[in-house]
């Protein structure tokens, strides 16, 4: 069986051999540096992210780009949020929230736009999101990038997700941290065991 993905043709066996590939072998990568992907490669990414399931075809999902002077906005949010938090913080404190959103040449606000619908409640869109989220994580892999999934309180915090330009319908899912892994090196993770993990009901 022939199959065109891009423009590649493939077997199917080819191609399934190479997801399989990607999905065994995925990590996160904490530290990342520039290149992050160009406007392009993040168009063929958010195809990709727009194959996740989605009950009713909702499309919830929705990102920000924050790179370059960007980041320096999203910055500014977490260090109003830190002191909206503790007006006492200290300057190291200060200092650790600036930190965060530079950690990587840009950072991607993976975003659900939640829809009323009588059929799909906010948990399927949401996951439908996540789903995307790793779609990303993956492409970034295949593409030699590297991607890392962050979250925290202020991902959660209504004020800070304001400040951020997100709409009162809409949830953060996460920030995902994108760019060049320095450190390519593929640590080995155990699993829980399959037989404790998976349940066969034959009968
Ligand atoms: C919804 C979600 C939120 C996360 N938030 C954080 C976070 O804030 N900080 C963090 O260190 N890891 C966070 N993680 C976990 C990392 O993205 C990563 O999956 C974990 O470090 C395991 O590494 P691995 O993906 O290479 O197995 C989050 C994961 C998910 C799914």
């Amino acid at each position: 069986m022939q199959f065109e993905i891009a423009g590649i043709n493939k077997s199917f066996k080819e191609s399934f051999m190479d997801m399989l590939g990607v999905l065994s072998a995925r990590y996160s990568s904490p530290l990342l540096e520039a290149p992050a992907p160009s406007a392009e490669e993040l168009e063929n990414i958010y195809e990709a992210m727009m194959r996740a399931p989605d009950h009713a075809r909702l499309r919830p999902l929705r990102l920000q780009v924050w790179q370059g002077e960007g980041l320096n906005r999203l910055v500014q949010v977490f260090v109003d949020y830190t002191l909206r938090k503790d007006s006492q913080s200290t300057p190291e404190a200060i200092e650790r929230a600036r930190g965060r959103p530079l950690r990587a040449p840009m950072v991607i606000s993976v975003i659900a736009r939640i829809e009323e619908h009588p059929k799909v409640p906010e948990i399927e869109q949401v996951i439908s999101v996540g789903c995307s989220a790793y779609a990303m994580l993956l492409s970034l892999d295949s593409m030699g990038y590297g991607g890392m999934w962050r979250t925290g309180d202020i991902a959660y915090d209504p004020q800070a997700l304001k400040d951020m330009g997100l709409a009162e319908n809409e949830k953060l899912v996460g920030f995902v941290y994108v760019g060049t892994p320095l450190d390519r090196q593929i640590k080995p993770v155990e699993a829980p065991i399959f037989q404790d993990r998976v349940q066969f009901i034959t009968e």
